[in-house]
């Protein structure tokens, strides 16, 4: 027999505030590191911002439609900070929070569940003009609107993502410089990366409380790291360290690992590291990881003494220019499973961009359905090996406004026509929702 999902394997679709929303400057909002990293000149593809995005704050019910049309049990979306403390902290913006708390509820009443993230990226500006993820102090502000949300939600929203893809964050706001606030400077980045580790561990905690029922995880992107040629053996698992393990032995585990401290500490002072955050960090427990995978990566040593050379993709290709490779997520849950056997995992975010064309009234997209059953196929293989993935959600329910790249990159299973708004579901869509269907188990 062919294998099946279980029935209660949870297919979701995911999406982000500052992606899809829109109405940036309503009920109150105020702007977020992401609104002036792309208002700024040269930042995004043509200087694209997220202004409109995909309008889903005056849309949010044609897209719980369209996610309930399409057979998903759960919608993954992030909370605007900004929206409900538009200067990071004080008092709630009641307008704001009242947005999530009606989308909530159409959720609900189309029998979706609500994941939701805390923060996609998109930190209030008034904290960034104190020093935003520099300032030891954001962590505890991040703590207090995160708890702040939850209790809002009234027990209607149970599952919370505390911190999406920490290591982006502070890679690309802080090293590359490609996303907000745009810095470039490695003691930077790895004063962020902790204070987004550690200010996972304080939100955690601040939420169970007020709320025990709640269920807390966290979203790393994850990348298999290969060596180019045997000898790169080294330069692959330094990357590793670096890259993946320092995050995921952080959420799962609740320390880092001593070699990655042993390493940075021979260039940088870090002092930022206090006790109290290991303890707090020590103290929590993850009830989930939301594991979002997109592509592997392959390196051999370089100049720099920390960061291998990642070389460029092999094979076949998204529009984004990551290479397409299910097995690399194959080689990944195996390899969380074998170091964190206890934690549950979701795949929270998984897909692909391509350059689609509406025909007609169609779009075709055979190449993210080719994409999206490789890596569905190989969850039913982990499933099969005894690995606990509980959940996947499709990056993404629409096309959407694709950070620096602007609106140029599609990776929405529906289509948006960003002149008119107009929704177009893919394909994809359809397949997706058939392909489901056919292969999850019956409730018996
Ligand atoms: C991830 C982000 C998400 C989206 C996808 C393509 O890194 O979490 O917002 O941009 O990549």
């Amino acid at each position: 027999m062919e294998k099946q999902f279980p029935h209660n394997f949870l297919f979701g679709a995911a999406t982000a505030a500052y992606q899809v929303e829109g109405a940036t400057r309503e009920d109150g909002r105020l702007p977020s590191i992401w609104d002036v990293f792309a208002h700024s000149p040269g930042k995004t593809f043509g200087g694209q911002t997220g202004d409109q995005a995909c309008d889903q704050y005056h849309r949010f019910h044609d897209d719980v439609r369209l996610l309930k049309e399409f057979g998903f049990r759960s919608y993954r979306f992030s909370v605007s900070w900004s929206r409900i403390f538009p200067e990071g902290k004080g008092r709630i913006n009641e307008k704001g929070m009242d947005y999530y708390r009606r989308l909530v509820d159409e959720l609900l009443r189309n029998d979706i569940i609500p994941l939701v993230t805390l923060y996609h990226w998109d930190l209030p500006q008034a904290l960034e003009g104190i020093g935003g993820w520099l300032n030891r102090d954001t962590m505890s502000y991040f703590a207090n609107y995160a708890q702040k949300v939850v209790r809002e939600f009234r027990g209607e929203a149970t599952r919370f993502i505390t911190v999406n893809e920490p290591s982006v964050a502070a890679y690309e706001g802080y090293l590359t410089g490609h996303h907000a606030p745009g810095h470039t400077d490695f003691r930077e980045t790895i004063t962020v990366a902790h204070h987004l580790m550690a200010g996972h561990a304080y939100a955690s905690n601040a939420i169970r409380s007020v709320s025990q029922a709640t269920e807390i995880g966290i979203a790393l992107n994850l990348s298999p790291i290969y060596p180019s040629t045997k000898d790169q053996h080294e330069a692959a698992r330094t990357y590793d360290l670096v890259s993946n393990q320092f995050f995921l032995d952080a959420a799962c585990s609740g320390k880092y690992p001593q070699e990655v401290l042993d390493l940075y500490g021979t260039f940088f002072d870090l002092t930022f590291m206090q006790q109290a955050d290991f303890q707090m960090m020590r103290s929590q427990t993850l009830d989930f990881l939301g594991v979002n995978y997109y592509f592997p990566t392959v390196v051999q040593k370089g100049e720099h003494p920390l960061l291998s050379d990642v070389l460029p993709p092999q094979g076949l290709l998204t529009d984004m220019g990551w290479a397409i490779a299910p097995n690399g997520l194959q080689d990944l849950l195996v390899r969380i499973h074998r170091d964190y056997p206890q934690v549950p995992i979701y795949i929270t975010e998984n897909g692909a961009a391509f350059p689609d064309k509406v025909i007609g009234d169609h779009v075709d997209d055979p190449r993210r359905i080719d994409y999206l059953k490789g890596h569905l196929e190989t969850c039913l293989d982990v499933l099969s090996q005894g690995i606990d993935v509980k959940g996947y959600y499709v990056w993404s329910l629409l096309d959407n406004f694709e950070w620096a790249h602007g609106y140029s990159k599609r990776f929405g299973i529906v289509y948006v026509d960003f002149e008119s708004m107009r929704r177009i579901p893919k394909a994809s869509a359809y397949w997706l929702r058939d392909w489901i269907v056919a292969h999850t188990a019956r409730e018996a």
